[in-house]
């Protein structure tokens, strides 16, 4: 037993040291060299300019973790890495990766936050454009995964009229429109984040399906007569009165028996679990005033204080859900 513990502390401390090592390969371009075709060890170290030295453990290191195959002086991405890894592909997930290298340097800080309570994130300094698109790429690489899974276990007619209230890149917007053809969809969120996503989505097929609304949810109107409103992990950013002061908003832009639809990352009653919810909620401790992650029953007692009727929760991923109110 206490033998386990030391392999499980051992394993917790030197996670970073994998973590790293991805992280440089996708920051030094290796990844992409070899996701696009098998390459020998010379051509890599020329073709990138690094030294034989270095390459040579940083691939021996993505060898042994599973990410890449060596076949003689040759390598290649392993089987059921490389749709996640070629740029090229819808499921590439660089963007993710790039954000996740960029809130490494927050993570660094965590005791601080610890001790004062309050996020490391300068929240006080405007937001950089190439910020923005970092941030929107990784929410895309996050919802191309999400929104089938989504839309196989939620009903909806196909004739709605859905607000998706803090969007983001349009990502969950795009597939509603490619899964219900009829149906309309408006994307509400800051000005920079609607025109990139306009931008992205202007030569889908469906595009003449999709609205835009840019603003601010706490100041500006959403616009009314929805069937449908439906949000997905932005309800974590914010404390408990901004989210009433949003559900009321959302109460009064619903039609009668309008549905409100909450998808977030939820933790157990206790806070103790599901891990990834824990470690969620400490990211928000990190980045927000006021943010973390809540459990269903908060959620629901939320939805109740705006006057909406708890329906249904439904499991996405083993921390993802999504919490459905009608009004
Ligand atoms: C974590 S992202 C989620 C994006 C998208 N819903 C998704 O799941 O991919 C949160 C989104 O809420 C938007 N947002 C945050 N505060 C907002 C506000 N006050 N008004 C409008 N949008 C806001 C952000 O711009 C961002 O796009």
């Amino acid at each position: 037993m206490s033998d386990n513990g030391f392999e499980k502390l051992n394993e917790i401390m030197r996670a970073y040291r994998g973590t790293n090592v991805l992280f440089a390969a996708y920051e030094l371009g290796v990844l992409d060299k070899i996701s696009s075709h098998s390459i020998e060890f010379d051509n890599l170290a020329r073709d990138l300019n690094l030294s034989e030295k270095g390459l040579g453990r940083l691939l021996s290191a993505l060898c042994a973790m599973g990410i890449i195959i060596k076949k003689e002086k040759s390598y290649t991405i392993s089987a059921g890495y490389g749709k996640l890894l070629d740029p090229e592909s819808a499921s590439y997930i660089g963007g993710l990766i790039k954000h996740e290298i960029h809130l490494q340097k927050r993570w660094m800080q965590l005791s601080e936050s610890v001790i004062s309570g309050l996020p490391v994130k300068k929240l006080d300094e405007p937001v950089k454009p190439e910020d923005t698109v970092r941030f929107i790429n990784a929410m895309a690489n996050i919802g191309q995964r999400t929104a089938p899974i989504m839309l196989d276990r939620i009903h909806f007619n196909g004739n709605e009229h859905l607000l998706d209230l803090g969007g983001g890149p349009g990502k969950y917007m795009e597939k509603f429109c490619e899964r219900y053809p009829d149906i309309q969809v408006t994307l509400f969120d800051q000005p920079e984040t609607v025109s990139a996503a306009q931008d992205s989505l202007s030569k889908r097929k469906y595009f003449k399906n999709m609205h835009f609304i840019r603003g601010d949810f706490f100041k500006d109107s959403l616009g009314k007569d929805y069937d449908v409103i439906f949000s997905s992990n932005v309800i974590h950013v914010f404390g408990p009165k901004e989210i009433q002061t949003i559900f009321n908003k959302c109460y009064q832009a619903l039609k009668p028996s309008g549905r409100l639809l909450i998808k977030d990352i939820f933790l157990n009653e206790e806070y103790t679990g599901p891990e990834f919810a824990t470690l969620f909620s400490m990211h928000m401790l990190l980045s927000t005033e006021n943010g973390k992650c809540y459990s269903e029953k908060e959620m629901i007692t939320l939805m109740e204080e705006s006057q909406f009727s708890y329906c249904q929760t439904v499991d996405l991923t083993e921390s993802s859900m999504i919490i459905e109110g009608i009004k």
